[in-house]
């Protein structure tokens, strides 16, 4: 498969730990690209409907090279940290400007990995399992797998070998 992992974190911590343990042993079997959100320029969705949800987007930033990395992979797989209770902006903007090719967004197999402070038990990570829920619903996506991690120190992941040996298994 080909696949796409949009990495929502913008420092070296717990996600890309995840990130790293989960590409390193798909990529035995499959073509894996890592992208880092916070560094594309992607500006918000205006809401021009200009695309008509399947033209890309008028804008002249990144918006249109992720959404077409999107549109040809076959997994995309969203790893975030947890800000306020939710996903990171930067993830965020990914997913709102994906309307500007959502109709071409169908079927895909989707993989969520969620990395949080606080316990795994927390509401916040059936808020964001949620939201993914209401999302594959509708784009008809196949979740193969949906983890959720706490962890807060930048190092934390990776001293969890329980964790990493589950990431490294996830396909
Ligand atoms: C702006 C901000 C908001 C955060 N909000 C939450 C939160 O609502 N719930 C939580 O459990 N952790 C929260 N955290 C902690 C991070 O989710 C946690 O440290 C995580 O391991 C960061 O992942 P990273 O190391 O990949 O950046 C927040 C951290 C930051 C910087």
């Amino acid at each position: 498969m080909k696949i796409l992992v949009l990495n929502g974190s913008p420092r070296k911590g717990n996600t890309l730990t995840a990130i790293t343990a989960f590409a390193d042993a798909a990529q035995i079997n499959n073509e894996v690209e890592v992208v880092d959100t916070y560094k594309l320029n992607i500006g918000p969705c205006m809401g021009c409907d200009a695309c008509g949800c399947t033209n890309g987007c008028v804008a002249t930033d990144d918006t249109n090279m992720i959404i077409d990395k999107m549109v040809a992979a076959d997994m995309i797989v969203f790893a975030s940290p947890v800000y306020w209770w939710g996903i990171t902006a930067q993830m965020k903007l990914v997913i709102d400007k994906a309307y500007c090719k959502g109709a071409h967004l169908t079927n895909k197999k989707v993989g969520i990995i969620i990395i949080g402070g606080a316990s795994v038990d927390s509401e916040q990570y059936q808020l964001i399992r949620g939201q993914f829920g209401c999302i594959a619903e509708y784009l008809n996506w196949d979740i193969l797998f949906h983890r959720d991690y706490s962890a807060s120190a930048r190092d934390d992941l990776a001293k969890n070998t329980k964790a990493i040996e589950e990431l490294k298994s996830l396909l």
